[in-house]
């Protein structure tokens, strides 16, 4: 019986050494055809070419400026001969502070305070809320929130390590009695226990996130996503926000 392999790759950082290694290949045989004496055009043609071969990938597009720099990044940082341990160094904080970028898709971004203070507005009616932020990055969100409503309780969970050690010791040095930092993955959390689930994530995610959501929140509970839509699943309310980002928080109740 014939059986046909499917290979499915996802996972970003493969998809960029592939695509970056094909357009290397390219470029070997390509810029000595285009006799560029000067190679910096030919090493943003190549991360180009890598950009434009990540299309036809399932990599988002804001990898795209990324693939565009990377040659000419890699070249520029070798030719400044910083000392040797400043390159691992760099990958290991790297690492710690985008912990979830390769495998979880979801990179560390901040919530502004327009945003901190749109969720303020949304839960200004709930006394006693009680508030989850998944993913909390450096626990802004959580700080803010809890100061401006001190009845309320306000969760952060987060899995990277270095915004996790920040956001705790922010924590820590407030003395706020209101907010609990976790070193929690989301998916472990039950949402049942929360009046109002806040995401700031990816598209990754959303569907599964959404699932989850649908079936573990109680009646009357809210669950806003900054920015990601989920499929299938229009918003009951999209709330746009004045920001030089032009936020948009979708708003499911349910
Ligand atoms: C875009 S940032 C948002 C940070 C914060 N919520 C805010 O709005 O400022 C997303 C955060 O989710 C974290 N994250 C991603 N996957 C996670 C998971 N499975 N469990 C916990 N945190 C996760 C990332 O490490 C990152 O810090």
């Amino acid at each position: 019986m014939h059986r046909r392999l499917r290979l499915k790759i996802e996972n970003p950082v493969l998809l960029i050494i592939g695509c970056q290694s094909v357009a290397a290949i390219a470029g070997y045989f390509l810029i000595p055809v285009l006799n560029m004496a000067n190679p910096w055009p030919g090493l943003v043609l190549q991360g180009a070419l890598a950009s434009l071969l990540g299309v036809a990938t399932p990599m988002s597009r804001w990898w795209m400026p990324f693939q565009v720099l990377l040659p000419a990044g890699v070249v520029l940082a070798l030719s400044l001969e910083a000392p040797y341990w400043l390159w691992p160094t760099l990958f290991v904080v790297s690492l710690l502070v985008f912990w979830n970028s390769a495998g979880g898709r979801v990179p560390l971004y901040l919530s502004n305070n327009t945003t901190w203070a749109a969720l303020k507005d949304l839960m200004a009616d709930k006394p006693n809320v009680r508030f989850i932020d998944l993913g909390c990055g450096l626990g802004g969100t959580t700080q803010y929130l809890a100061r401006h409503l001190p009845d309320g309780e306000f969760t952060g969970v987060e899995t990277a390590p270095l915004p996790f050690v920040v956001a705790r010791l922010r924590n820590l040095l407030s003395g706020l009695g209101n907010v609990r930092i976790s070193y929690a993955s989301l998916w472990d959390q039950d949402l049942s226990e929360f009046d109002l689930v806040y995401a700031f994530l990816s598209p990754a995610p959303m569907l599964d996130l959404y699932a989850k959501a649908q079936a573990e929140m109680k009646p009357g509970s809210r669950f806003i996503s900054n920015s990601f839509d989920v499929p299938g699943h229009p918003a009951d309310q999209i709330i746009k926000l004045d920001d030089a980002r032009h936020t948009h928080l979708h708003v499911w109740n349910f």
